[in-house]
């Protein structure tokens, strides 16, 4: 356990008895491990408001694809697509691979009129993305600080008009009656749950969230599409699956 820890990019693994206390310098990997590793043993990950104090302190410029993720105190890029992203206590600072493997993938998507739904839209940044490029976004996260992060990012980036986003899950989307492209960097048993649940099919899914060797074929076995796009970044993988 303590070595997966180690390869989440934990700073410091404390052995307990029963359980392990992993800390990470950065809450999108505290996030992570806490979905990796907790379903196999009890994990405390330090990612408290110290921890998110110093990550946004350490936030950076990142290119992804078409995209540049800036935090707002930050002077705006001059190349790419610049995504304005303060993640407040959500996941989605663009400082992970999974994020950043997913703005690659939805960059290379004609997405003109499109609509998108953002399964876990955490910051908002993969729906902030899409309505950039000329999409309508319904977003869902269970998490409310993700709600709220969108709400503010997407007005700090002129596409408030463009994004529905709303607390809750699948369940929710018995009310949108259907959607191009479905985007969702989460963890690969909840990619399972999620293909499992949902009420009707994309046309194309973008996956994320998940890592080389059996993760990759469990996503697209899951989502029961071909896969037409694959990125990587070290570990982690990226696929858009369908048509
Ligand atoms: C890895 S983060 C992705 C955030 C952002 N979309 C990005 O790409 O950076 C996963 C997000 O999914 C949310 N989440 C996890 N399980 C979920 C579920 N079953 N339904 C909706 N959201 C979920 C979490 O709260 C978290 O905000």
């Amino acid at each position: 356990m303590a070595a997966e820890a180690w390869a989440l990019g934990a700073v410091g693994v404390e052995e307990l008895e029963g359980a392990i206390r992993v800390a990470f310098a950065d809450h999108d990997r505290a996030r992570v491990a806490r979905n990796q590793l907790a379903p196999t043993a009890p994990v405390e990950a330090v990612d408290d408001d110290l921890w998110l104090g110093r990550e946004r302190d350490r936030m950076e410029t990142v290119e992804a694809g078409r995209f540049v993720v800036h935090p707002p105190w930050a002077p705006t890029p001059t190349r790419g697509i610049p995504l304005s992203i303060d993640p407040g206590a959500a996941f989605g600072s663009g400082s992970h691979q999974s994020t950043r493997l997913a703005l690659e993938l939805l960059g290379r998507i004609d997405l003109r009129d499109a609509t998108v739904v953002d399964i876990g839209c955490g910051s908002g940044v993969l729906s902030i993305a899409a309505a950039r490029l000329g999409a309508t976004v319904h977003a869902l996260d269970t998490d409310p600080a993700a709600v709220s992060a969108t709400n503010a990012n997407a007005a700090a980036n002129a596409v408030a008009d463009a994004i529905t986003a709303e607390l809750g899950s699948v369940a929710r989307l018995d009310r949108v009656p259907s959607a191009d492209v479905l985007v969702v960097n989460v963890t690969i048993d909840v990619h399972e749950m999620l293909a499992r649940l949902l009420p009707w099919p994309p046309r194309i899914v973008v996956a994320s969230g998940f890592l080389r060797g059996a993760q990759v074929e469990r996503c697209a076995a899951a989502w029961e599409r071909p896969t037409t796009d694959r990125v990587f970044d070290g570990e982690w993988v990226g696929l858009t699956l369908g048509p």
